[in-house]
């Protein structure tokens, strides 16, 4: 456990301007550390991709690279993306969303064309088609991976998420197939099955109290249902002919689970790293906060109320109090439900001695990488001092789409 002092980090952003995205590199790497030993706990060897959109920024990503085993790769998520990776010096990229615009195929295309290790997701004929097109004449095959289905379909009910059709065995040797059909134009290499909603459900939280026991039932149907989905689905491919080198599954609230799978041969994790607040709540991992927004208090309406610039730090996802920011320093602060997370500035309330004018609040973010498109650079502070100022994508220009 690290020992964590927040007001020490609030100090050291004594002369920094304000808001600004900050990171506790201690805690960071505290998390890289634990994350493999988690990793190393389900089964020795395997590999951990990271989860780049639960990071966005470059410097950062390459200091869990440089961590060495058994972290290796970057599962990106958006085509214009990888290219800025690539630039960055960062290989060995799966595209884990399909695309779909003449754009994006252009941009795959010359990073294939440029020696670049990308693996591109698919998960219908269709998109197959488009990429053997713009892949054409190439005299190296793109490595394609089908993305399969791991949500959780029982009494007419649809756990997980709305991604891919691919469900049955059946389903991924035809995608293979139809890959392996294209004249030189792509390889099927890979399987990836993401099961959602195990990796990205919390089944501890105390936002949703009475749903946390048929959460967790949820939980336990789908980690059986989806180990043996994949392992079938392998089987399948390998009886059809199939190699099947790479086989991604899981997330970081699911590092539990999804290295016992005997089918995949590497796990996604990216939110493990900062941990946002929604993953203070899983019952069986556990991650040290690393990532703050610091505000500072430039007004004070009421007793018991200040209001800091800058705000509406919200998260992505179906809305609820769950996606609002927590204030995590000073001691005792809430938003004030009637304003949420802000919009320009964010009022915060409590009832003890209140921040004064210019002090820093410091808070929480629901999710992981999405609040890096806010700011152009995280600022990295260790031992009561600024280290670094990382660029973050927006920082570097990297137009997402
Ligand atoms: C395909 C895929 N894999 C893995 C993850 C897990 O990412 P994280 O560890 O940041 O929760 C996600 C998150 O949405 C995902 O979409």
């Amino acid at each position: 456990m690290v020992e964590r002092d927040l007001a020490a980090i609030a100090r050291a952003l004594d002369d920094e301007a304000v808001p600004a995205w900050v990171l506790d590199r201690p805690a960071f790497d505290h998390n890289v550390q634990h994350v493999a030993e988690l990793l190393a706990r389900g089964r020795p060897g395997l590999t951990l991709r990271l989860a780049s959109k639960s990071l966005r920024v470059p410097a950062l990503i390459q200091r869990v690279l440089d961590f060495g085993p058994p972290y290796r790769g970057v599962m990106c998520f958006a085509a214009a993306e990888a290219a800025g990776l690539f630039a960055a010096g960062i290989d060995d990229l799966l595209l884990a969303y399909p695309v779909s615009r003449r754009s994006d195929l252009e941009t795959i295309r010359g990073l294939h064309d440029a020696g670049c290790d990308l693996k591109v997701m698919v998960d219908d004929a269709a998109q197959v088609t488009l990429l053997a097109a713009a892949l054409a004449g190439t005299d190296r095959p793109l490595p394609v991976v089908v993305d399969l289905d791991a949500s959780l379909r029982v009494f007419g009910l649809h756990l997980g998420v709305r991604r891919s059709p691919v469900r049955q065995p059946e389903d991924a040797v035809a995608l293979f197939e139809a890959c392996a059909d294209t004249g030189g134009a792509l390889r099927p290499v890979g399987v990836m099955a993401y099961e959602a909603q195990v990796a990205g459900l919390a089944d501890n939280s105390p936002h949703t109290k009475s749903k946390n026991v048929p959460i967790r039932a949820v939980r336990t149907m789908s980690v059986r249902a989806i180990h043996s989905r994949r392992q079938a689905v392998r089987a399948a491919l390998e009886a059809a002919g199939f190699g099947v080198e790479l086989f991604n599954g899981g997330g970081s609230g699911s590092l539990d689970t999804t290295p016992f799978d005997p089918a995949v041969t590497e796990v996604t994790a990216g939110s493990a790293f900062f941990c946002p607040h929604l993953f203070d709540h899983y019952q069986h991992v556990h991650f040290e906060p690393a990532a703050f927004i610091a505000l500072a208090v430039t007004r004070a309406s009421d007793p018991g109320f200040v209001t800091c610039a800058g705000g509406g730090y919200i998260a992505s996802g179906a809305a609820g109090p769950d996606r609002l920011p927590e204030v995590a320093w000073p001691p005792g602060l809430s938003l004030v439900a009637a304003e949420g997370a802000g919009e320009v500035q964010t009022p915060v309330t409590g009832k003890g001695v209140m921040p004064g004018l210019g002090d820093l609040v410091l808070l929480r973010h629901a999710k992981a990488g999405e609040v890096a498109e806010r700011f152009a650079h995280m600022v990295i502070v260790e031992g009561g001092a600024v280290v670094e100022r990382a660029p973050t994508y927006r920082g570097l220009g990297v137009h997402l789409y």
